[in-house]
């Protein structure tokens, strides 16, 4: 039987960009179980000193995730950060309304900061410009950045630590154009309060950089205009726009499904699109980056969420081998637009459509998507190649001319590595033809391959292992030129030893 047949090109001179580290991140909510009974369990036999489960440590830190952010998301809208820290037993138990939960505020910014801190990840903040405002984040920002000698900075040492933490990166609020979001805003409200907070902020530390918050979706009927409007009045006070985007299966159609990760490409075309209108109407040289600080693709929770509880399950979610494709499609989209988006938060590390799942008071493990994320953030810190591909195509309902080959390469030449990465949208094994004559001289290293038969396995608590990679996919290497055989509904990570010249 003859396989159909795809083809790359790979060049040195086809360069998008140096992938910003900050691609490789994750975002923890105080959301379900997420804090409570996911990172944090004091009760847990893995528990160490400060309470965080050390199982989940370890994935974690496998995936060594560059940043994190947090408090949220929709609950950073109603949240007051100064209940979550100081002497535990003083602090209060409030009623979270973004996911009506009861927050015990046992873990705060300065449990997150000794967390991230294990984790050996630096911190996003994100201020709540939902029910609080400019006084609040001037306050966080005492309180985090500001050595000594004041209020807030006090503050913070009176809790035992005495080195600001120096965070960089901070959210000014969270989708704050949805009608779902505490003190939802119009583009112009938002915009106003937005530029009045970040020069309050930077009057406070002016080496901290700020993401204005885009459209929470493609399909919001806002969207470009709020994101256009919010510009208009922040572009010369921030570094970032924000933008979010989750990818879930409609229908039971799996052509489909594998393709949207293509209107997420679309979504970043548009936001670039949109931030470089304003650009031109200011006049100005600054070029703004994207912080795709929502991502991931999301299906149906497992378990039914009961709501005013503490550590209740949302979203929790075993992925579906399918899924993991997805996810590796929508990582690569990031991916090739590395001269633009400089953070990508996976939205959420735990329990909450997450890459690890725990149980309470039992195992802690990985879900499918875990693997294409690990891959990417071992393999794709380099410069990221635009290839030239032919790949056989299909159409499905809702989208043409869809390439059966989703593949991105990274080139990361101090280290010596050129990595592939693949996703074979079809259900037929494709023969992969990669030119990388331009390299020079080069050695095969190794072809994982994640596949299943069914593509609804899932790994769970009792099987850990159902979905997960393997090494000795099919790749031959002749004269500059491999043939990498990518099975049927696969992702696929094809590496290769460059030698410099
Ligand atoms: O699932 C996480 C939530 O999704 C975040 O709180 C919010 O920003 C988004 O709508």
């Amino acid at each position: 039987m003859t396989l159909l047949k795809a083809k790359s090109i790979l060049s040195k001179d086809f360069r998008i960009g140096r992938a910003s580290d900050r691609l490789f991140g994750s975002f923890v909510e105080h959301m379900g179980s997420v804090v409570y009974n996911g990172i944090y369990e004091p009760d847990h036999e893995t528990a160490d000193e400060d309470g965080f489960r050390k199982d989940v440590l370890e994935l974690v830190r496998e995936l060594n995730l560059s940043v994190v952010r947090y408090p949220g998301g929709n609950f950073s809208s109603g949240y007051n950060w100064e209940d979550g820290v100081g002497p535990k037993d003083r602090r209060p138990v409030k009623l979270d309304l973004a996911w009506r939960q009861v927050e015990p505020n046992s873990f705060g910014l300065d449990e997150f900061m000794r967390w991230t801190g294990k984790v050996g990840a630096d911190s996003i903040m994100t201020v709540n410009l939902g029910t609080r405002g400019i006084d609040e984040a001037r306050n966080l920002l005492e309180y985090c950045n500001f050595p000594g000698g004041s209020q807030y900075s006090d503050l913070r040492r009176s809790h035992g630590v005495r080195d600001p933490y120096k965070i960089k990166t901070w959210c000014l609020g969270n989708e704050l154009d949805g009608e779902w979001q505490i003190a939802r805003k119009t583009a112009e409200e938002y915009g106003r309060l937005a530029c009045e907070t970040a020069k309050a902020m930077k009057w406070v530390d002016p080496d901290i950089e700020l993401v204005a918050v885009g459209s929470s979706a493609r399909h919001m009927p806002t969207f470009p205009e709020w994101d256009r409007t919010v510009l208009m009045h922040t572009y010369e006070h921030v570094e970032q726009l924000s933008l979010h985007h989750y990818i879930g299966k409609r229908e039971n159609d799996t052509p489909t499904f594998l393709a949207m990760p293509l209107e997420m490409e679309q979504q970043i075309k548009d936001v670039i699109a949109t931030c470089d209108y304003v650009q031109s109407v200011k006049r100005s040289s600054k070029r703004m980056k994207l912080s795709f600080d929502e991502w991931n693709v999301w299906r149906e929770p497992d378990v039914p969420y009961t709501p005013w509880q503490t550590g209740c399950p949302y979203d929790w979610v075993k992925f579906h081998m399918e899924d993991a494709l997805v996810f590796g499609s929508a990582l690569m989209s990031i991916l090739r637009h590395a001269d633009r988006i400089d953070i990508a938060c996976q939205s959420l590390l735990v329990n909450t459509i997450p890459m690890i799942l725990t149980n309470k008071g039992g195992a802690a493990w990985r879900n499918p998507t875990f693997y294409p994320f690990l891959h990417a953030s071992r393999y794709g810190r380099g410069e990221v190649l635009r290839l030239e591909t032919e790949s056989p195509k299909y159409d499905t309902k809702l989208y043409t001319d869809v390439a059966k080959v989703d593949s991105v390469a990274v080139w990361n030449e101090e280290k010596g590595e050129l990595t592939v990465f693949a996703v074979n949208r079809s259900e037929e094994s494709i023969a992969y033809e990669l030119d990388i004559r331009d390299f020079g001289s080069v050695g095969f290293a190794e072809h994982l391959v994640m596949n299943h038969e069914r593509l609804d396995a899932v790994n769970t608590a009792d099987n850990q292992g159902e979905v997960k990679p393997r090494t000795g996919g099919a790749t031959t290497l002749d004269g500059g030129r491999a043939e990498s055989v990518l099975p049927p509904y696969s992702w696929n990570v094809v590496r290769f030893n460059v030698q410099s010249a």
